[in-house]
């Protein structure tokens, strides 16, 4: 402990060691400390710990060399010469005992390479001995329970269970039949529109638009697919519970891809590399049943996005690191993301709903967000959700959920629609949050910073009056508002 604290306040540069003749010092201070030499003198010094913006205290003690004068004085000053500045405050050297002195009051006011500097005077002129070193900023140090939540956020990737409200999931025949599907127009009403229109592969499966654009503008931001496989409801609003459901609501949509259940199959029937994919994922011919087709194109379609999970973050080896007590590696995450981390798990108070691995617990809330779909028209969020739930046909308690034991449909028979629900949003997983600008359910917020800063300056007002209480104004200065900017960029996949 004690040596990673001294490699992270200063790593001291010795200079003038090179020029030194290598042979033994010519005379030996009374102090085994930081030495620097002069022609007349050696001068070794020990100092209380190094801190930005904390007073230390040097101890010092100096031999003269064969031939030289007894020191007379010592003058203790510091300054930062790629600055040209130097401490807004003066040393006090006192006199400890013979060639032994303390310098008190000196103050680093900036992390960065300061220069110590050793005046010794004797015998009419003096000599100036300095040492240089660079101080850090203080470091970010956390207590015993923020480390228990720190933990929490891991570890990463989680152990991956197949689904078993579908029958091909894990499948490689149906994984590779949906990433076909994943990747083809003619699914669509118009033959023009596919799954990556929107869930772009190389921009993290979005589409970088603060709302998605299929045959016609929607309401809602695009979510990314990576890692949707953990979820308990799908959509913004929670209108599915299964990953196969959720991606059969695209092709239905008129203004994503206006499609249906008979373009589907015939499409799949008539096509031979498609036949042919469809029954080696399902290991029968496609059935006569056009629903039947459509519910399984989105199975393989669930099959390939199963596949999406994402990689591990600077974020996931600070965590293990801080597990396995490993101090080199936890060396590696900057400052200023451990810095964005404490307001996280401290006053932030931000994990209570991005908690866990996947920084969300799957459930809904009210972030004072507008919930405006279009000009006079509202997004009922969680409200809605709850109600396409209730009236679909595609749920885990319906006759396409492949596993008879039902075990997966205990959320969606227990779900119970509440007053609060109304404005409600899925809270999104923060896992590659930065590849996914713009943000929340409308995309109305262009950056990380703007999300940030809109938690800071919350207007409690706009919050529902029965909403929860968790959320308040922070506040944040402008360095607090890049820290946490600086974590969350520190929760995407290198
Ligand atoms: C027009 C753009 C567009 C197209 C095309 C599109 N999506 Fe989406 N996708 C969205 C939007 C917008 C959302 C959020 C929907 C909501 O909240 O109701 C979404 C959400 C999802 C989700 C939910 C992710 C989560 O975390 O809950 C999945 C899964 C998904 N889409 C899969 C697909 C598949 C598969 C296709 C092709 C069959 C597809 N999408 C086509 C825009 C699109
Ligand atoms: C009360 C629960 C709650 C708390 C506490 C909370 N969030 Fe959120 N967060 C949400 C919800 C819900 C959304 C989506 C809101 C929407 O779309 O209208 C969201 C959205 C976000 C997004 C945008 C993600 C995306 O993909 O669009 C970021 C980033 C984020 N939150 C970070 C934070 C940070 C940082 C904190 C702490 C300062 C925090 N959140 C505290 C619930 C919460």
């Amino acid at each position: 402990m004690e040596k990673r604290r001294a490699a992270l306040r200063l790593l001291p540069v010795l200079l003038g060691l090179a020029l030194a003749p290598a042979a033994a010092p010519a005379c030996e201070p009374a102090l085994n400390g930081t030495r620097v030499e002069s022609s007349r003198f050696v001068l070794s010094y020990q100092s209380t710990p190094i801190e930005v913006g904390k007073h230390f205290a040097l101890d010092i003690a100096a031999c003269s060399k064969p031939g030289a004068p007894e020191p007379e004085s010592l003058k203790v000053d510091a300054q930062m010469p790629e600055h040209r500045h130097g401490m807004n405050y003066a040393a006090k050297v006192t006199k400890t005992g013979p060639q032994r002195w303390r310098a008190e009051g000196l103050l680093f006011h900036m992390p960065g390479r300061w220069e110590l500097s050793f005046e010794l005077r004797a015998g009419g002129t003096s000599d100036v001995m300095r040492n240089s070193l660079v101080v850090a900023s203080a470091p970010v140090r956390f207590t015993e329970e923020e480390k228990r939540s720190i933990l929490s956020h891991g570890p990463w990737p989680p152990k991956l269970v197949p689904d078993p409200s579908n029958r091909v999931s894990g499948n490689p025949e149906a994984i590779a039949f949906g990433e076909r599907l994943f990747f083809e127009p003619r699914l669509s009403g118009t033959g023009s529109v596919l799954c990556a229109t929107c869930h772009v592969p190389y921009r993290g499966f979005h589409d970088g638009r603060a709302r998605g654009f299929g045959l016609e503008d929607v309401d809602r931001n695009t979510q990314s697919v990576v890692d949707a496989r953990f979820n308990r409801w799908f959509g913004w609003d929670g209108a599915n519970d299964s990953l196969w459901a959720q991606s059969i609501r695209p092709l239905l949509d008129p203004r994503e891809m206006r499609s249906n259940a008979t373009t589907v199959s015939r499409f799949i029937r008539n096509n031979p590399p498609f036949r042919t994919g469809y029954e080696r994922a399902f290991g029968k011919k496609p059935p006569e049943d056009d629903e039947e087709v459509l519910v399984d194109v989105g199975k393989a379609l669930a099959a390939f996005q199963e596949t999406l999970v994402s990689g591990r973050t600077a974020f996931d080896d600070y965590r293990d690191a801080l597990e396995s007590n490993d101090v080199r590696e936890m060396q590696k995450y900057p400052e200023d993301a451990k810095r964005g981390l404490k307001i996280f798990v401290g006053k932030g108070n931000c994990g209570l709903c991005h908690f866990g691995p996947r920084f969300t617990n799957g459930e809904f809330a009210d972030t004072g967000i507008a919930f405006f779909a279009r000009k006079g028209v509202v997004d009922p969020g969680r409200q809605g959700g709850i109600k396409k739930l209730r009236s679909s046909g595609l749920t885990l308690l319906g006759r396409f959920n492949d596993d008879p034991a039902q075990a997966t449909a205990l959320a969606t028979l227990y779900v119970e629609a509440q007053h609060r629900n109304f404005g409600e949003f899925r809270v999104p997983t923060l896992r590659n949050v930065a590849r996914t600008a713009p943000y929340m359910h409308d995309g109305s917020l262009a950056t990380l910073r703007d999300v940030v800063r809109h938690y800071s300056e919350l207007d409690e007002e706009r919050l529902h009056g029965d909403g929860e209480k968790i959320l308040k104004p922070l506040h944040l200065s402008e360095d607090e508002v890049s820290d946490l900017v600086a974590f969350l960029e520190s929760l995407s996949a290198r």
